[in-house]
């Protein structure tokens, strides 16, 4: 392992480390050589995450974590500070969606955008706002907070054409949202010491529909989809003393798709 990527003796924190992508960055944080921490509401796939990790031999632990109640994200970062001191690395990769995700933008009811933007925006505000003043005090610490191509390109439509899948018009409000207040983060913390950065990925391949991966890659200049070891090096990267001077940044993850 490159020293500069080396994360042995840091405790790094991945929200919704059950899910699809979340695994895969506690995994890499793992062996980086973090103290890795899966918090999700999930609590049962958490669990199964954390055990993975430390039947591999690795340092890992599972927490339930509500990203959408304030209460759960103050007792979290209570409870780790207790446990560890010191919280190193926080990545914002949770998430929360209603059960209508996905319905057509002029059908989405009030509460339906109200709850998404306050689960999944807020929710990542929340934890930005806990854990960067707990990162002030120690002087030190990076918060990653995963975006989207869609935070910052608007979709194509046509690649989904033919299917059942769209892009959810939250989404991008959301996506974007958690951009720019990445920056103003940046700003305001960077004399702490704290760095604060977002990753917007491009689409993750999931046996997505043939006609649909036909149409994606063919606007991406890499022709193909991202995979979650993508997405997991930079994330690492981000967390590692190999971007020590790298704060407010989004690093685009997708193989090009959104500068044409
Ligand atoms: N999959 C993609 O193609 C893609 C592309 C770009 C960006 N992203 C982003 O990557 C991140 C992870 O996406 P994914 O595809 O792995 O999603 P996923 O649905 O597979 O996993 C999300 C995880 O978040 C957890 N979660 C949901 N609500 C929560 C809450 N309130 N508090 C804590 N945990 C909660 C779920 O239990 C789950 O484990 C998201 O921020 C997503 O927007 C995904």
């Amino acid at each position: 392992m490159n020293k500069m990527l080396d994360c042995s003796g840091k405790v790094v924190v991945v929200t919704g480390g059950a899910g699809r992508i979340g695994k895969h960055l506690a995994q890499a944080f793992a062996l980086a050589g973090a103290e890795v921490v899966v918090a999700d509401i999930d609590e049962k796939a958490a669990a199964a995450v954390s055990d993975l990790l430390q039947q591999q031999g690795h340092r890992a632990m599972s927490l339930l974590l509500d990203i959408a109640d304030e209460s759960s994200i103050v007792q979290c970062i209570a409870l780790l500070k207790a446990r560890f001191q010191a919280i190193d690395v926080w990545v914002n990769n949770a998430y929360p969606r209603t059960a209508d995700w996905g319905v057509k933008l002029e059908d989405i009811p009030a509460e339906s955008w109200r709850k998404n933007v306050d689960m999944h925006l807020i929710g990542y505000c929340l934890c930005c706002q806990k854990v960067a003043e707990h990162m002030k005090v120690l002087g030190t610490g990076s918060i990653i907070n995963i975006s989207s191509i869609y935070g910052i390109i608007a979709p194509d439509f046509s690649v989904y054409e033919g299917t059942a899948m769209t892009s959810a018009a939250p989404y991008a409000a959301i996506k974007g949202g958690i951009v720019q207040f990445t920056r103003y983060l940046a700003s305001y913390y960077g004399p702490s010491g704290v760095r604060v950065n977002s990753v917007s990925p491009g689409g993750v391949f999931d046996n997505q529909p043939g006609s649909f991966v036909k149409a994606y890659i063919s606007k991406t200049p890499l022709r193909r989809m991202a995979t979650v070891g993508d997405v997991a090096g930079a994330v690492l990267f981000l967390g590692s003393e190999a971007s020590a001077y790298i704060t407010g940044h989004n690093l685009v993850v997708d193989g090009g798709y959104s500068i044409q």
